[in-house]
C-alpha cells in the first residue's frame, strides 16, 4: 500500500489541539474588536447630544442665552421677537429643548439694544407686537404697551419687564433671560 491509498485518520495530536486553539482565541480576539468599534462610535453619537448639552450650559451660566444676530435687527426698525429654549419640565416629562418664553429685542439708531419679556405683566399671556400702531399689545385682556414697555391702559399693573441685553463677539444678541410674577405691580422674579 503506497502513501496515497492510506485511510485518511483524524489527526488528534497535540499539535493539532494547538493551532485549533488558537484559531479559537484568534476568532474570539477578531470578533470582540469587531463589535467595540460600532459601539465605540454608537457610543460616541449618542453621548455627543449630552456633550453639547454641556457646553450650552457653560454658555448660559451667566444667565444669559443668545438669542440671534444683530444683523437681523434695523436701527430704529420694528423690535424682533426671539424664542427662548430651555428645559421644560410637567407633570410627567423634561424636555431638554422646549420653547419657554420669548423676548422683544430693539434697536435704537445709535445700535444701543433693549430687550423686553414678552410674557404680559397681566396675567402671563404672550403680547403681540402691533406694527400699524408701533406698539404693543395683548390679545388676552387688551393691555397696551408703547414701544419702550411703558403701559399705556390700566389693564396691567406694571409696564413690560426689560431685561439685560448685551452685544458679544461683535454681533451675536444675548439676553438675561427672567421671568417676573403676574399681576402684581413691583417685577418679583419667578
Ligand atoms: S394677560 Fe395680557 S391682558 Fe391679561
Amino acid at each position: 500500500m503506497n502513501e496515497h491509498s492510506k485511510p485518511h485518520t483524524p489527526d488528534f495530536s497535540d499539535d493539532n489541539k494547538r493551532r485549533g486553539f488558537m484559531v479559537k482565541i484568534a476568532a474570539i480576539v477578531v470578533g470582540g474588536i469587531t463589535s467595540i468599534i460600532p459601539a465605540v462610535f454608537a457610543g460616541g453619537f449618542f453621548l455627543t447630544p449630552l456633550l453639547k448639552k454641556r457646553d450650552d450650559a457653560e454658555e448660559k451660566s451667566d444667565g444669559f442665552v443668545r438669542v440671534g444676530s444683530t444683523a437681523s435687527l434695523v436701527p430704529g426698525g420694528a423690535p424682533l421677537a426671539f424664542k427662548i429654549r430651555g428645559i421644560k419640565i410637567d407633570a410627567w416629562t423634561t424636555y431638554a429643548e422646549a420653547a419657554i418664553g420669548s423676548v422683544y429685542v430693539l434697536m435704537d439708531e445709535a445700535g444701543a439694544l433693549t430687550a423686553f419679556n414678552a410674557t404680559c405683566t397681566h396675567l402671563g399671556c404672550t403680547v403681540n407686537y402691533k406694527s400699524e400702531e408701533n406698539s404693543f399689545a395683548c390679545p388676552c385682556h387688551d393691555s397696551a404697551f408703547a414701544l419702550d414697555g411703558e403701559r399705556t391702559n390700566d389693564i396691567p399693573p406694571r409696564n413690560m419687564d426689560t431685561l439685560e441685553v448685551e452685544i458679544r463677539n461683535k454681533e451675536e444678541v444675548w439676553v438675561k433671560y427672567q421671568s417676573f410674577r403676574a399681576g402684581t405691580s413691583g417685577k418679583i422674579p419667578v
